[in-house]
């Protein structure tokens, strides 16, 4: 296994291995967005291959990337040269809060904040924290969509997946969690419509809509 996401070699591998079952999850993933984006963001948005799926079903959206990877956001910049007006990219580390990014501030309130296979490579502490800043940073009525890799219900499925994606080995920056733990902190976030909406193996898409204005979600029991 190369080194971390600054490592080319690592991106050069990412980038090269099919993941089957995804096309599925990210058709899934477009339909979940709200009927009408102006403004996105996407969040660990590696080379750009979600903001450019957002933007061949909403043409007109403006979309945001942030990912720490000089490797991966060079890509994304090669892929969107001719669209500069309407995608813009940003080093942001998804460990420090994203209301200490003055980019991500003046773009904000979005319709939706998307996100495909990054999340799990935070603490499950972040995790929890990053969901509320997405949250605070939606219109009423916007929607959180994230794609993303979670606990397996045993190691043998575990093994399943990792083969099934070409992975010889486990990857040491993963921190997967539970789906259902993961759909709580969304309630915890404050998220109302929380769903999920595929799921294979240990690919999730959850989703959650922050409740339209004078809505509350239901409170919290546990
Ligand atoms: C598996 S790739 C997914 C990239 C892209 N979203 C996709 O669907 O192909 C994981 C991405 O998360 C980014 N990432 C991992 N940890 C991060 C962090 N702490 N802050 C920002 N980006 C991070 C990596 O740089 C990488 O681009």
């Amino acid at each position: 296994m190369p080194g971390g996401w600054s490592d080319p070699g690592r991106v050069a591998e990412y980038l090269s291995r099919g993941i089957p079952n995804r096309e599925i999850a990210e058709t899934l993933l477009l339909d979940a967005l709200p009927a009408s984006v102006d403004r996105f963001l996407d969040l660990g948005c590696g080379d750009g291959r979600l903001l450019s799926l957002v933007r061949s079903r909403h043409p007109d959206a403006r979309g945001l990337g942030v990912d720490s990877s000089e490797p991966m956001l060079s890509r994304a910049e090669a892929r969107f040269t001719d669209q500069q007006q309407s995608v813009e990219l940003c080093n942001h580390d998804l460990s420090r809060p994203l209301t200490d990014n003055d980019v991500v501030a003046a773009n904000a309130p979005f319709e939706a904040i998307v996100s495909a296979l990054a999340i799990h490579h935070l603490t499950d502490e972040r995790k929890r924290t990053l969901l509320a800043e997405a949250h605070e940073l939606l219109f009423p009525g916007g929607m959180f969509v994230n794609l993303d890799l979670v606990c397996s219900a045993s190691q043998v499925l575990h093994e399943r997946f990792r083969q099934a994606i070409g992975r010889p080995e486990d990857d040491p920056s993963d921190r997967l969690a539970p789906l259902c733990d993961q759909l709580g902190w969304m309630r915890d976030a404050g998220f109302a419509e929380i769903d999920c909406r595929f799921k294979w193996l240990e690919m999730a898409l959850m989703t959650g809509r922050r409740a339209p204005s004078g809505a509350l979600p239901p409170r919290s029991t546990a």
